[in-house]
């Protein structure tokens, strides 16, 4: 028998399976390259979009640990502020239900999503129940991580150290949080001073972290005034003199402070 009268041959010459292929996909657009460059271009504006993002807020590093602060209150980074807070409505057991069942539902839904939802359909409005469920996803998610940021802001402002929030009650000096933040008198030799020994806790511009705000603490201190206070420290809180031991640079720092009238 030769291979002409094979009767596979008399078939198609295409193989089946490849022009049902081509037939399903006449017309459409191929996902390799058109699809796919889309999605590339997207995600290349993303990143550079961040990027620029990034170098045009300077972000400063947090406040320096300090093992002596037993009033700390840890967080997690923002992005997962939302799944902290779920935790907090599982109590005592309920916590497995919420830090391991829960997530391993979820995570199990996500991956089997191509076998639960088999519509076509791309416009949002024809598909309301993945639309609805997305949309409950994001609420949900706002939702807690606000709590959950509104929660720590409370809880901050009622420990002893008072943070950057107005609990300023039990200071010997009572700062007015003013409106205008720029720091003054930057050339006096304080100020590096101050940076570098006291900025770890009344921060890089006198906003505050572990220790209170001191912007605008020239309005109600005088140098004369700051100086024993900073000396003595508020132990364990804060180190007398922050740390630092020297007079004379203690007294440059205290001449610096009272130079910050922002009002
Ligand atoms: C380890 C963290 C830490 C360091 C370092 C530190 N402070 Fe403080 N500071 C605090 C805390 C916390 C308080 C609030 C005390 C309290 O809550 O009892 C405070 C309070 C103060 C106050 C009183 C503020 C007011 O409104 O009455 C002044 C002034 C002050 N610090 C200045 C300084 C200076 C100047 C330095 C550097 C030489 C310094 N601190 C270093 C943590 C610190």
């Amino acid at each position: 028998m030769s291979s002409s009268e094979d009767p596979r041959e008399k078939l198609s010459d295409a193989p089946r399976h490849r022009r049902t292929y081509r037939e399903l996909h006449d017309g459409r657009e191929p996902f390799f390259p058109n699809f796919l460059l889309k999605e590339w271009i997207i995600g290349a504006m993303f990143i550079v979009g961040f990027l620029i993002w990034v170098l045009l807020n300077k972000v400063g590093l947090g406040s320096i640990a300090n093992p002596n602060d037993s009033s700390y209150i840890p967080v997690p980074d923002w992005y997962f502020l939302f799944l902290y807070q779920a935790l907090k409505y599982y109590p005592g057991n309920g916590e497995v239900f919420g830090a391991f069942l829960v997530p391993v539902i979820v995570t199990l839904l996500l991956i089997f999503l191509p076998w639960i939802d088999w519509s076509k359909n791309r416009r949002p409005f024809k598909r309301p129940l993945a639309t609805a469920s997305m949309v409950l996803v994001i609420i949900m998610m706002s939702w807690l991580t606000a709590e959950a940021w509104a929660q720590h802001q409370a809880e901050v402002g009622g420990s002893a150290a008072g943070g950057s929030s107005s609990s300023t009650s039990g200071l010997p000096f009572a700062v007015q949080h003013p409106t205008s933040t720029a720091l003054m008198a930057t050339s006096m030799p304080g100020y590096q001073l101050f940076e570098n020994t006291c900025a770890g806790c009344h921060g890089q511009n006198l906003e505050g972290s572990v220790g209170p705000e001191l912007r605008g603490i020239g309005n109600v201190a005088s140098s004369s005034q700051l100086l024993p206070v900073i000396t003595k420290g508020f132990p364990p809180n804060m180190p007398p003199g922050g740390g630092l031991t020297n007079k004379s640079q203690l007294q440059q720092i205290a001449d610096w402070l009272s130079q910050q009238k922002q009002k």
